[in-house]
């Protein structure tokens, strides 16, 4: 398992500078995953330590196995992001560098019995974590049709939502193979080439995971978990996904929330980050000739300001 376990990293080089330069204590990999960034931080910086975690059990495996030459330095939980800060437990307040490569791994969209590619025959599950929660299968089935479009819509920005949505209820999907052929019979070709299934697979795995309130979970504990003068570095696949880090570090760095009309701040709520990257960061081209997933990869990072006493 452990060698099979692939998926390239994606911006390795970028996440490493922008935290070496901070030399972090205690570091939190919130998406350990192939431990590929786990494994070049803890190389790059031999006096931190490495807190890691992943909801995918077999994930967690594997990145034990991989990071268990660094002995006590690498810890690596089975955890979501929303349960981070018990993961953390005494460590809230305290972390010097935090990343959050978000998305799925290749290894998890590849191994087809997992059911998150049209591109293999597998059971319809999409679950990230398959030891809890309702598989792809099941959601489908519970909730209704105009509850699916939305999230066809809205997570996967499918023009033809609704007419798929009420073919799905229709139908009844169990396996790849058949939700990939009711798609591909209700949404027209696209000119680009690009699967017609791509969207509304990415919608039902994003519904499934709840990754969107996962995420939101996360960029709320930030300012909470970091340590003054830490560093969280994210990593976005999707633009729904990039648009949420944008805000949420946007509204943590602007602090006063109160409308321009009262003429003066009454919230009392005070900048908690500062922005790092003015611009989203993109890979190179030559990361993106070598590995076409990292194309759509956008970098943000923000940096804890001191707490005032
Ligand atoms: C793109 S992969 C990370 C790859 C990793 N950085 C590496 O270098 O090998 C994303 C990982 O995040 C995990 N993940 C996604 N959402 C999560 C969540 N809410 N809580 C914990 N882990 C999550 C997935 O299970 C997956 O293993």
């Amino acid at each position: 398992m452990g060698n099979s376990f692939a998926h390239e990293s994606v911006m390795l080089h970028e996440v490493v500078d922008w935290i070496a330069a901070h030399q972090p204590e205690l570091i939190v990999d919130c998406t350990v995953g192939g431990a590929g960034h786990a494994t070049a931080l803890l190389n790059a910086l031999p006096d931190s330590q490495l807190l890691a975690l992943d909801r995918d059990s077999e994930a967690v495996r594997v990145a034990r196995e991989r990071l268990s030459r660094f002995g006590e330095r690498a810890q690596v939980y089975h955890a979501r992001f929303s349960q981070l800060e018990t993961v953390l437990g005494v460590n809230v307040g305290r972390v010097g560098a935090l990343v959050a490569d978000l998305g799925v791994s290749s290894h998890q969209i590849d191994t087809a019995s997992r059911g998150f590619s049209f591109r293999f025959s597998g059971d319809l599950d999409m679950r990230m974590d398959r030891t809890s929660g309702q598989s792809a299968r099941e959601v489908v089935a519970s909730v209704d049709a105009a509850t699916l479009a939305t999230a066809i819509k809205e997570l996967g920005e499918e023009r033809h939502a609704r007419r798929v949505a009420r073919a799905i209820k229709a139908e009844r999907p169990t396996t790849t193979e058949e939700l990939a052929a009711i798609v591909r019979r209700n949404v027209p070709a696209a000119r680009d080439g690009l699967d017609p299934a791509t969207r509304t697979f990415q919608a039902i795995r994003m519904l499934v995971n709840d990754e969107v309130g996962e995420l939101e979970r996360l960029l709320l504990a930030i300012p909470k978990v970091l340590a003054d003068g830490g560093i969280a570095v994210f990593i976005s696949f999707h633009s729904l996904e990039d648009r949420s880090v944008k805000r949420a570090l946007r509204d943590a760095a602007q602090g006063c929330i109160c409308p321009p009309v009262i003429g003066g701040c009454v919230c009392n709520n005070r900048p908690s980050l500062e922005i790092l990257t003015r611009r989203v960061v993109r890979p190179g081209s030559d990361e993106i000739a070598r590995n076409p997933r990292a194309a759509s990869a956008r970098l943000r990072a923000a940096r804890r300001l001191e707490r005032t006493r």
